[in-house]
């Protein structure tokens, strides 16, 4: 029997996980068209702090490793009047290891796919279309260019079996850790 890739575990793993997530957050108005600017911003700001955290923590392990997008939610904010605040979660993800940190890249970078459908219809959402740019939800095509380059990083890695489980623990982690943010509801007033 073949044995499965690291991708295929992790995909695996976190299958329940994603499909809470995706069931649950404030995109799923951006799926139906129905989202408003308030609710918008919220969303943005949920996403500033999931990201701006997950992906220093990373960086911090993978010396390869860019990631951009918390830079793109900080330009949506600003755009918005919305103060840029990790509000409570500072410190609040931590990888201890260099297979935990490829763990958590894996859903941060993997997210890159859904990105692309909620870039399609954001643009179709009336109450947005005052809103001439968006930066995160750019539906640039680099996104999934990130993510395959992500992928043969990975399966270039040897990992033990103890290492596996790392990885895999981390990436289910990480999904609990997006959910948590999603459930928070911040200030998004804007600054006068
Ligand atoms: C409403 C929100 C979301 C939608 C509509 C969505 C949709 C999708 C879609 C269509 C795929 C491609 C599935 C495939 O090709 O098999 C995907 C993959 C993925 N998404 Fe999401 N997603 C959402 C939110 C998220 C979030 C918030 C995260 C992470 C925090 C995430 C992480 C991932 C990962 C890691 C994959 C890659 C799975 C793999 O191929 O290994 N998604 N998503």
């Amino acid at each position: 029997m073949k044995m499965k890739t690291m991708i295929e575990t992790l995909k695996k793993a976190t299958r329940e996980l994603h499909e809470q997530v995706e069931q649950e957050n404030l995109a799923r108005f951006i799926m139906d068209y129905s989202i408003d600017e308030a609710t918008y911003k919220l969303l943005l700001l949920q996403n500033y702090v999931a990201y701006k955290t997950t992906e220093e923590e990373i960086a911090r392990h993978l010396p390869f490793y860019e990631g951009k997008k918390h830079q793109e939610l900080a330009k949506d904010l600003e755009q918005l009047n919305v103060p840029v605040s990790l509000h409570s979660f500072e410190g609040d993800f931590r990888c201890q290891t260099r297979p935990q940190a490829y763990g958590a890249a894996y859903v941060v970078e993997g997210s890159a796919l859904g990105g692309m459908v909620l870039a399609r219809n954001v643009t179709r959402c009336e109450k947005l279309s005052h809103i001439n740019s968006h930066h995160f939800f750019n539906g640039d095509q680099n996104n999934i260019t990130a993510w395959k380059k992500f992928k043969e990083e990975l399966s270039l890695q040897e990992f033990s079996e103890e290492e596996k489980e790392q990885a895999t623990q981390m990436a289910k982690a990480t999904f609990r850790y997006f959910r948590k943010v999603f459930q928070t509801g911040f200030s998004v007033a804007a600054v006068k």
